[in-house]
């Protein structure tokens, strides 16, 4: 073969597969690859292209902006085409875009427009006297689908305009679904066994191309708008910002977070403090937009084929890529609790190596129809652990491996069992299972139980394995010489260990109790356990109605909790811990309702200056409050401190109000 018709082959190749790819992502919203697979591929057809012109097509893939319109819905030609943008992924590119608009206009510092990127979906949005009468997807740029019905039932969304406007207004936006929002939508569908979305996109997507808009109705979706079609009035506004401000009179939602800047510098600044904030922010990005501020600025320098001159979108990192399952291995957790966890072909996401990803449970390989040697979109999102969201299907080889269920533990080759109605499968050794006796001691060495220091898991495993210790209170049996003797210790170390262990035994009664492991009790239940009871005799006698009558504590936990302590041999290990030397000061049971903070709920997230969370949250139960770690609207506010975890989000989704460190210093000193 020439090289020409190699080159002609691969080129036809590509195409091929990317209008395939379109073709699942736009029209049955159902991606086969990553995004940034996608990217890749087409890159590639462009080179050729570049180098070869003749082997441009009209309907190459790199020719067109989006997807065919389906057939079910009537179509609608935008009057004003619906254009793309032009991408950037790196900081020089940026520049680069900065100094061309600056050449064209001669000017010095260019007033911008930052907003974020926000994944979702295209919309054209008329309204008629003040009336939306037609809404359209994209489509191609030039034809879109007539989805009103459905765009009618987007909560945040006027359907009647407010004060002063023009007789015909097309306002361009964004139809989005919020990260919680996906949440929640995708645990529907799978309690009813229906199609899980693999990305908020898609499930916007999914959810605004409903044949029938009840389904649409049901679905909480979101929408901001950032541009303008036709207007029937020249001058409705002469700079974006000027119109942001006159959509929002209108009652328009717009960009959250969107920033007026001079000069490409701030542009950047703004890219480096969302791309920190990514994981925090309510709904999911893929990068920011700097648009040129001035209208007649944007005139002057005008379009490139399907993109405006005056706007670029700088992408961030790709949070998906591809991987292949190499292996699936069973981790046994401390409660005997399988999870499937996929050994994959080692792979750069957004700019970590990623060799293992969790798969869940059992239910969840099956619905994704997981195997041994397929090729996985995976995603690592900020500090979670990565999953595997989808099969790539097409790439699935000839041979693969389904997974099974162990029928005995790895660790310890106990029964599995999986209890009707749930999805977990359990070693069903107890403390006889290894793995289980490895991850209780190191809950209970853990910073926020027993904190004991320089104990770290790779140790734990090691003293397991040696049979120096079986149960935690063998810790406190360990002596110099036995410690000495082991791989790797020095006896600085081994001194060290000892010191930090006689330390962990001064302790708190809740600390204590969260150490134990008890299934379902969490610091929160441990501390309401020690508020209400004082006692750690008290909380051992006490019967499943006794256990009810605190705060928080439901029929599951009670019984978790009397029956951990109807054990005969957690007894001897907790007298066992006491002999040796545990302890912790009486507890004062105060009268909670007294206090100023009484039937307050806060939630602590994030780096404090002034204390540690844990500090601040003796604070507050002092003075009444409970403290806990789940956001939900019965919370009193959301205390963030520096970088702030998704429970900030989640208060923002939920409209609860947020503190900083500051409001509770105030508050602690009022009181
Ligand atoms: S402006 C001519 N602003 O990204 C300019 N687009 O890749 C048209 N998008 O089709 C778009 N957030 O679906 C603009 N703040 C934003 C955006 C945004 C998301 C989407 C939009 C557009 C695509 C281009």
């Amino acid at each position: 073969m020439t090289a020409l018709k190699k080159i002609t082959a691969q080129a036809k190749k590509l195409c091929e597969q990317l209008k395939r790819y379109n073709y699942h992502y736009y029209v049955l919203d159902d991606p086969l690859v990553p995004d940034a697979e996608y990217d890749r591929l087409l890159n590639a057809l462009k080179a050729i292209e570049t180098d070869y012109p003749q082997l441009k097509t009209l309907d190459s893939p790199t020719q067109r902006v989006g997807g065919e319109a389906l057939r079910t819905f009537a179509t609608v030609a935008h009057v004003v085409p619906m254009l793309s943008l032009e991408n950037g992924f790196k900081a020089d590119d940026i520049i680069a875009f900065d100094e061309r608009v600056r050449r064209y206009l001669k000017e010095e510092k260019i007033a911008y427009v930052c907003e974020p990127k926000l994944d979702g979906l295209a919309i054209s949005l008329i309204y008629k006297k003040g009336l939306l009468v037609q809404a359209a997807t994209r489509g191609d740029g030039v034809v879109g689908e007539d989805v009103t019905q459905n765009v009618r039932t987007i909560k945040m969304l006027p359907l009647k305009l407010r004060g002063d406007y023009p007789d015909i207004l097309e306002v361009r936006g964004e139809v989005y679904i919020s990260k919680t929002d996906f949440a929640a939508l995708n645990k529907q569908q799978r309690k009813q066994d229906s199609k899980i979305f693999a990305n908020p996109r898609n499930a916007a997507a999914g959810s605004l191309r409903q044949l029938d808009s009840r389904i649409t109705a049901s679905r909480r979706l979101s929408i901001f708008c950032y541009g303008l079609g036709q207007v029937s009035l020249a001058d409705f506004a002469a700079t974006h910002s000027a119109m942001l401000n006159k959509l929002q009179k209108l009652g328009f939602p717009t960009p959250p977070d969107a920033k007026s800047v001079v000069g490409i510098d701030a542009c950047l600044q703004y890219y480096d403090t969302l791309l920190r904030q990514r994981d925090q922010l309510a709904y999911d990005i893929d990068g920011v937009v700097y648009k040129l501020d001035r209208f007649d600025w944007r005139e002057q320098i005008g379009y490139v084929a399907k993109a405006p001159r005056w706007a670029i979108a700088h992408k961030f990192p790709a949070q998906e890529e591809l991987s292949r399952i190499l292996d699936v291995a069973f981790q046994v957790g401390r409660t005997g609790v399988l999870t499937p966890v996929a050994k994959l072909e080692p792979t750069n996401v957004a700019g970590v190596v990623v060799s293992h990803a969790t798969l869940h449970n059992m239910d969840e390989i099956e619905r994704k129809d997981i195997r041994v040697g397929d090729t996985v979109i995976i995603r690592r999102a900020g500090d979670v652990i990565p999953e595997v969201v989808a099969v790539v299907k097409e790439k699935r080889p000839a041979k693969t491996q389904k997974i099974h269920l162990p029928k005995c533990c790895p660790a310890c080759q106990s029964e599995v069992m999986r209890v009707e109605g749930e999805s977990a499968a359990r070693c069903q050794g107890g403390l006889y299972c290894v793995a289980q006796r490895k991850q209780a001691i190191k809950h209970f060495a853990s910073r926020r139980a027993m904190d004991i220091d320089s104990l770290g898991n790779k140790l734990i495993d090691q003293l397991v394995d040696k049979q120096l210790i079986k149960h935690v209170d063998d810790l406190y049996k360990l002596t110099l010489t036995q410690l000495c003797n082991l791989e790797r210790m020095a006896e600085k170390s081994a001194r060290n260990l000892l010191e930090a262990l006689e330390k962990s035994k001064k302790t708190t009664l809740s600390r204590f109790l969260f150490a134990l492991g008890i299934r379902d009790v969490g610091e929160v239940t441990a501390d309401n356990l020690m508020n209400y009871f004082g006692e750690l005799a008290k909380i051992q006698q006490a019967d499943e109605e006794k256990l009810l009558q605190v705060p928080d504590i439901g029929p599951v936990v009670a019984q978790n909790i009397s029956h951990f302590f109807k054990q005969a041999h957690n007894l001897e290990v907790i007298d066992s811990l006491i002999h040796l030397g545990v302890h912790w000061p009486k507890v004062v049971v105060k009268q909670t309702v007294d206090l100023p903070l009484a039937g307050q709920r806060f939630v602590l997230t994030g780096t404090l200056a002034h204390f540690t969370r844990e500090q601040a949250a003796e604070k507050l139960t002092a003075l009444g409050a409970k403290t806990g770690a789940a956001v939900s609207a019965k919370v009193t506010a959301v205390i963030a401190g520096d970088n702030p975890g998704s429970k900030l989000t989640k208060a923002r989704t939920l409209g609860v109000k947020i503190m900083n460190e500051d409001d509770l210093v105030v508050l602690l000193s009022d009181k």
